[in-house]
């Protein structure tokens, strides 16, 4: 058994990632549906959030049918981060989900996303701040690091849980290699087996498959 706070979910479970434009309440309800064991919002600005922005506000939403579900933030600003997750722990989800790992260039050169991996200090402080801040478990997603001299994985995930983060997803590849290259597990191998480490760690890049889904209870959703 795995253990996110107090969600326990059976062992090798399935997440799915999240999709800005693409994990919206009827995707995730089909991939619900198909097995997945827990699922995350697309990701919101905490910027947007906090000034109640219509599309960031609307990416709150989903249903219970989605639980355990997690409502992931980005941002570059603590104060906002601290906020937005304020603010997102009110629409009741079951996990609060920090990206560390968006490449886009209107958000990574802000310093979020992916680009607060630049700045290691900062990127801990923000998370301790969004630990303090809400009573819900925190996890974050990130990448292996912020470029090829930069491959911190293993001693930011050191850092991150002992902030407080309750699992950590990480993303094969560094904030600058393109999606075309493969993945890189290894160092998501050494993350796992660091004896320091003891939060649930997922691996993420090019999963493309899996166990079966569980028929019977797609078949009893189907019938719902
Ligand atoms: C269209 C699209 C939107 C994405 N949006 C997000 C997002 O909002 N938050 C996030 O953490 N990752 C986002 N990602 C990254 C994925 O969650 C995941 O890390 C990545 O696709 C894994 O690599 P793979 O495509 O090789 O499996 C996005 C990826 C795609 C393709």
């Amino acid at each position: 058994m795995i253990r996110i706070g107090n969600i326990d979910i059976a062992d090798f479970p399935i997440l799915l990632a999240p999709m800005e434009d693409v994990s919206d309440p009827p995707f995730r309800h089909v991939c619900k549906m198909f097995g997945a064991d827990i699922m995350y919002t697309e990701f919101i600005s905490s910027e947007g959030l906090i000034r109640d922005a219509s599309k960031s506000v609307k990416k709150l939403d989903f249903e219970e049918f989605e639980r355990p579900i997690g409502i992931q933030i980005f941002g570059h600003d603590i104060e906002s981060m601290i906020k937005a997750a304020e603010y997102a722990e009110r629409a009741q989800p079951d996990i609060i989900d920090i990206n560390y790992g968006c490449p886009v260039k209107k958000v990574a050169s802000k310093g979020a996303g992916s680009g607060i991996m630049n700045n290691i200090p900062k990127m801990v402080a923000m998370t301790e701040a969004v630990v303090k801040a809400v009573k819900l478990p925190v996890t974050v997603k990130t990448r292996l690091g912020y470029d090829e001299n930069r491959k911190d994985i293993v001693e930011i995930a050191e850092r991150l849980q002992d902030v407080g983060i309750e699992a950590l997803t990480i993303h094969g590849r560094l904030r600058t290699t393109r999606s075309s290259v493969p993945a890189d597990w290894s160092l998501i191998g050494e993350v796992k087996r660091n004896p320091r480490m003891h939060i649930p760690i997922f691996g993420n890049g090019d999963v493309v498959d899996g166990p079966q889904p569980n028929i019977s209870r797609i078949r009893m959703v189907l019938m719902d």
